[in-house]
């Protein structure tokens, strides 16, 4: 049995890596201010003995003794959330990155940084591969994530060269699943949410941008081999489903699945919106022998059914 912390585990992607390590025997920490995340998120785990929870704003420095891992993932992800208080987000990300990577010299612990596939911004090189520096504006309204992301990998890696504390960065590209905000403006989500209420589903731009979604299943399991990987391996490694799709693709899949009778209705693109993203998936294929296994329709089937069931409200 391990001692690990997840911060943000209150979250969507953190409530599942909570459950799967719990699952695993382990005892869990789960720090969390709820800002975007939910007690219901991790309802089914509070009366499990091996599990902790912890309100607890990662701005500030958190204490604890005998920790063997941490994973970092406290941080808005999505931009109606990032945007709507962007200092308190790179705040987050960078003074967050700051206190657990100090909890992980002070406790010796292995911790491993949630990054993102917007560390590439607007990507000249497609698709993404990890030796790729991006495209990134670093004054606009997405800047406080993206740059706010870039920093606490700088801090990982300097935290790393200088104390030598064992990190593992990995880059995640557009995950959907169960747990979602039906509101937070993400692409999926906004979708199934809309063709659920037969309500006109909104597309920005004209609809051929491409995405690649991958489901959340996959990414939990990506994240526990990257963990386990020897100490030399520190990444980063990008963990992403690499089909690609167009949003407008995505909306016609939902509607067939749901068999809604919304309509599609298109609006601006907003302001550096990338146009391509796909994730270059070699090094996490040779290094933690691990792809996706779990396809856009069939992931696309058990949201459906989580929305209708949990989330739903007419
Ligand atoms: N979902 C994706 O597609 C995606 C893609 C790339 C990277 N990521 C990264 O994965 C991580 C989890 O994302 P998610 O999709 O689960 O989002 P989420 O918003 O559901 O989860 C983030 C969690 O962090 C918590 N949090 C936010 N600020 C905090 C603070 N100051 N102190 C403590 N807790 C705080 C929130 O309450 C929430 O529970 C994030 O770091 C995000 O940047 C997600």
């Amino acid at each position: 049995m391990k001692n690990i912390l997840v911060s943000g585990g209150a979250g969507f992607i953190g409530s599942h890596l909570c459950t799967r390590l719990i699952n695993e025997g382990h005892h869990v920490i789960c720090l969390d201010n709820l800002f975007t995340g939910a007690e219901a998120n991790i309802e089914h785990l509070k009366d499990n003995p091996l599990f902790e929870f912890v309100n607890h704003d990662v701005e500030f420095p958190y204490h604890t003794e005998d920790l063997d891992e941490i994973y970092n993932l406290a941080c808005p992800a999505s931009p109606i959330h990032y945007q709507y208080d962007a200092i308190k987000t790179i705040k987050t990300s960078v003074l967050g990155a700051i206190n657990m990577l100090g909890l992980a010299k002070k406790t010796n612990a292995k911790i491993l940084q949630a990054s993102t596939s917007e560390i590439y911004g607007d990507p000249v090189v497609h698709p993404q591969v990890e030796s790729y520096w991006g495209n990134v504006n670093p004054i606009g309204p997405r800047s406080c994530y993206d740059e706010g992301k870039r920093c606490a990998e700088t801090l990982f890696m300097d935290y790393h060269r200088q104390n030598n504390i064992r990190i593992k960065i990995i880059r995640i590209f557009n995950t959907y699943g169960s747990r979602m905000l039906p509101n937070d403006g993400r692409v999926v989500s906004n979708f199934v949410v809309q063709a659920l209420k037969n309500s006109d589903i909104t597309i920005y731009g004209t609809g051929d941008q491409t995405r690649s979604f991958q489901y959340v299943d996959d990414l939990i399991e990506g994240m526990v081999r990257m963990m386990n990987t020897e100490d030399e391996f520190i990444g980063p490694v990008n963990l992403g489903n690499p089909n690609e799709f167009s949003i407008l693709e995505l909306a016609e899949k939902v509607i067939q699945l749901t068999g809604s009778k919304s309509k599609l209705v298109f609006k601006p693109l907003p302001h550096d919106d990338p146009k391509q993203r796909q994730p270059d998936i070699t090094l996490a294929k040779e290094k933690l022998n691990w792809q996706p296994t779990i396809e856009l329709e069939d992931g696309l089937r058990r949201i459906v059914e989580y929305f209708r069931e949990y989330r739903y409200i007419d």
